[in-house]
């Protein structure tokens, strides 16, 4: 299948305007061609060479699971690690594989230690699940949950470490930042956060769920201590797969969630003994970083862009229309956040789905009251003008002001 679009040359600014080749990523995907999906930012499909992979394996295991899985799957997730952490740039024994970003997460939230009173830095655009696991510890320690607000879109790095550190107190024990937060896609200047925490002595968690596979980058950029992400996102690997990488000076001191052998302190595999699990998931990440190179990170990223800015110029021809987003290079990734004036999103997001067979997804969070769309690699250039029709019929026809 990768030979098929191997052959195309171009920049990756070119490569991502030429329908030719992505229609040939798209048909790498087994989709519903009723349905529109503009919500890929919860969890993707996978290519089929992904899901004939988790197939392959699943049938493997159930031959004899306690040989099968046990003795010959759980020793091929060692080469699985390898090959992930030479894409996300770190090194094999600095990387757990997870089931989702959450895992990894709330590890570093429910284990770093703090005392009652201490306070956990945050901002209002961080994701629901992660402050739920604060709140718990609010209930359980009283320690404090100090999210604050940064400006939609941040288009100033320096405003947005300037106002980490403004908001700093003698009290933060802890702070929480998304790489790319779930809200508009806005991309935050994560490398200097970790730097402010380490100044301060304070750790900083990383929520890296939609940057890997989405921005081209390597952890080892960051110089971060701690960073999770879900591989069922961008990296259109099995549903129930992620990652975590804890620093490997920092693991011995980091408890795992579930009980792990004490020969394991100094292990990052200690973060993986969560119980009986399929092997097969974890096996075909192998498939979907191939297909993830094959189109390269490069290409990828510019055509998600593309796509977003193609979208954003036809949707600001209405004047009800407000992006939250940035368009500005290398303040946001492909995600699309809008708000229109006089319409409710969920009635919008509705109207889009059962009238149009659109998917997208609602955000009411914070201040924002609005739409969020994510296309993927296998989104054409025709369903999004096919989106941007229906969205001229809702706002000139159905839902009048
Ligand atoms: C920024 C962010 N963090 C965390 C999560 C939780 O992801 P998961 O359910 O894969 O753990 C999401 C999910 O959309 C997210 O967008």
């Amino acid at each position: 299948m990768f030979h098929e679009w191997a052959h195309f040359e171009g920049s990756p600014q070119e490569i991502a305007r030429n329908e030719n080749y992505w229609a040939i990523v798209r048909r790498a995907f087994t989709l519903n061609e009723d349905w529109i999906n503009l919500n890929n930012g919860g969890v993707s499909p996978c290519p089929t060479p992904v899901m004939d992979a988790v197939k392959r394996h699943m049938d493997f295991a159930n031959l004899a699971p306690v040989y099968a899985m046990w003795e010959v799957q759980v020793p091929q997730r060692e080469a699985v690690r390898e090959k992930l952490a030479g894409l996300v740039g770190c090194d094999k024994e600095e990387l757990a594989l997870t089931r989702n970003v959450s895992e990894g997460l709330q590890t570093c939230q429910f284990n770093l230690p703090m005392q009652s009173g201490g306070e956990v830095l945050t901002t209002t655009h961080d994701y629901p699940r992660m402050m739920w696991a604060f709140q718990q510890r609010q209930q359980r320690e009283g320690i404090v949950l100090r999210p604050f607000r940064i400006p939609t879109p941040a288009e100033d790095f320096g405003e947005v470490v300037r106002l980490f550190e403004q908001n700093i107190t003698p009290r933060t024990q802890m702070i929480l930042v998304s790489h790319v937060n779930f809200v508009t896609g806005q991309v935050m200047p994560v490398r200097e956060i970790v730097a402010l925490g380490r100044k301060h002595g304070i750790p900083v968690i990383v929520d890296g769920a939609h940057a890997i596979a989405h921005l081209d980058f390597k952890i080892s950029d960051l110089d971060c201590d701690y960073y999770s992400s879900s591989l069922h996102k961008w990296l259109c690997a099995p549903h129930g797969t992620g990652m975590f990488y804890v620093r490997r000076d920092k693991i011995a001191d980091l408890w795992p969630r579930l009980g792990a052998p004490v020969e394991k302190q100094n292990d990052i595999r200690k973060f993986e003994e969560i119980g009986t699990h399929p092997a097969a998931p974890y096996l075909a990440i192998t498939e979907a970083i191939d297909f993830h190179l094959a189109i390269g990170s490069q290409r990828k990223l510019a055509r998600l862009l593309y796509l977003r800015d193609y979208c954003a110029k036809r949707l600001m021809e209405h004047k009800r229309i407000r992006l939250c987003t940035s368009l500005k290079p290398g303040f946001a990734i492909g995600l699309l956040t809008f708000e229109v004036e006089g319409i409710d999103p969920n009635q919008l997001k509705d109207w889009l789905w059962k009238e149009h067979h659109v998917i997208t997804a609602v955000i009411e969070y914070d201040q924002i009251r609005g739409i969020r769309l994510a296309p993927n690699v296998y989104t054409t250039i025709h369903e999004i003008d096919r989106f941007c029709e229906a969205m001229n019929t809702a706002i000139r026809i159905v839902f009048t002001k």
